[in-house]
């Protein structure tokens, strides 16, 4: 059933609206919401059809439009949630997550552009499109590993590491090559962690909720979602906990959490990120380097569960204190 928008719904309550392309991923945010009895409708932008010369319906829009939509048949959802958030942002709606995030979402390049301007360090990149450029992109690095990875990612699409020149030229002309569904491919700088570890630091609102410490040391951590631990086609995490994730209590306040934190906040107040992870990881020479921001986030239950916190149940009260906002300008 598409989401068939009229101004009849224009005398509805105000609701939270989750804007979203796969169904896989709201349920545990629903559940939190029905928790604490927030009212919320659900907007699957892959299957619309909305009269843009209506008015919005009134209430909270929280975008989660997602890198990886085109994996779920969903190619073209996240031009249609940028023309959806326009048409919502033009008449004053109060947008989560507005264009400008999904526009970083969408490109690590953005991404980059930003992290850097926050003083952050991002590991050396180098973007290319043609098959000749990403292979000459490796003469960049003097002989160290790279890795390669898309654009337009989430969930470790195109994340391969090479650490020969004529192993990225066979990649790269072979069949197993995958180009970013944008076209441009990231060359990067493969930072070894000695830990074997990377992190995910969470935050709602602009405020820090909690790091995440991912275990990779069977290779690279793709997704925290539930349920891609269970679906390893999906995400390539294994069911049998290949990924340990863990809850790190002290982050917020030891020197490394002093320093990102803040940094972290910088970019979501000028890239208009209101929820949003920022995964690091840390050389040899102690080194945190940010290489991916996601503001379609999802939970880890087993390593909240450990640490006896939800970040959804966060959210959720999060999303229902700015529509108690709404509700009580409309009533003024
Ligand atoms: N420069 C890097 N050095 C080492 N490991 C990396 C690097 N970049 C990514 N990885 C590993 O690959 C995973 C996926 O890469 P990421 O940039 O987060 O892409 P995505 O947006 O698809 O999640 C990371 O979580 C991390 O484990
Ligand atoms: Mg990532």
């Amino acid at each position: 059933m598409p989401i068939t928008y009229t101004n009849a719904h224009v005398n509805e309550v105000p609701a939270v609206y989750i804007i979203h392309e796969n169904a896989d991923w709201t349920g545990p945010l629903f559940a939190a919401l029905d928790a604490i009895g927030v009212a919320y409708h659900d907007w699957n932008l892959a299957n619309v059809n909305i009269d843009l010369s209506k008015n919005a319906p009134a209430g909270v829009f929280y975008n989660r439009m997602s890198a990886s939509s085109h994996t779920r048949g969903n190619r073209f959802a996240p031009e249609m949630t940028a023309g959806v958030l326009a048409w919502l942002e033009g008449q004053g709606r109060f947008v989560i997550n507005g264009r400008q995030a999904l526009h970083l979402e969408i490109s690590k390049m953005i991404q980059y552009a930003a992290l850097r301007h926050a003083g952050l360090n991002v590991p050396q990149t180098v973007v290319a499109i043609t098959a000749e450029d990403i292979i000459e992109a490796f003469s960049s690095f003097g002989g160290k590993p790279i890795i390669t990875k898309h654009n337009r990612a989430g969930k470790g699409l195109g994340v391969a590491l090479f650490r020969s020149k004529p192993a990225l030229v066979e990649y790269v002309n072979g069949e197993d090559f995958d180009p970013s569904v944008d076209g441009i491919t990231l060359v990067q700088r493969y930072i070894a962690s000695p830990e074997q570890l990377i992190t995910r630091v969470e935050f709602v609102g602009r405020k820090f909720v909690y790091a995440v410490r991912v275990d990779t040391s069977n290779g690279f951590e793709l997704c925290p979602a539930d349920v891609c631990a269970l679906d390893a086609s999906t995400c390539m995490a294994d069911a049998d906990q290949r990924f340990a994730f863990d809850i790190d209590g002290s982050f917020s306040k030891s020197a490394l959490g002093q320093l990102l934190i803040p940094k972290m906040q910088d970019v979501m107040a000028r890239e208009g990120l209101d929820v949003a992870a920022f995964e690091f990881i840390t050389d040899e020479d102690g080194v945190p380097y940010v290489y991916d921001i996601n503001t379609n986030t999802n939970y880890n239950s087993d390593a909240e569960q450990r640490a006896g916190i939800s970040a959804m149940a966060v959210l959720a009260s999060y999303l229902g204190s700015k529509l108690a906002n709404i509700e009580v300008k409309a009533a003024a």
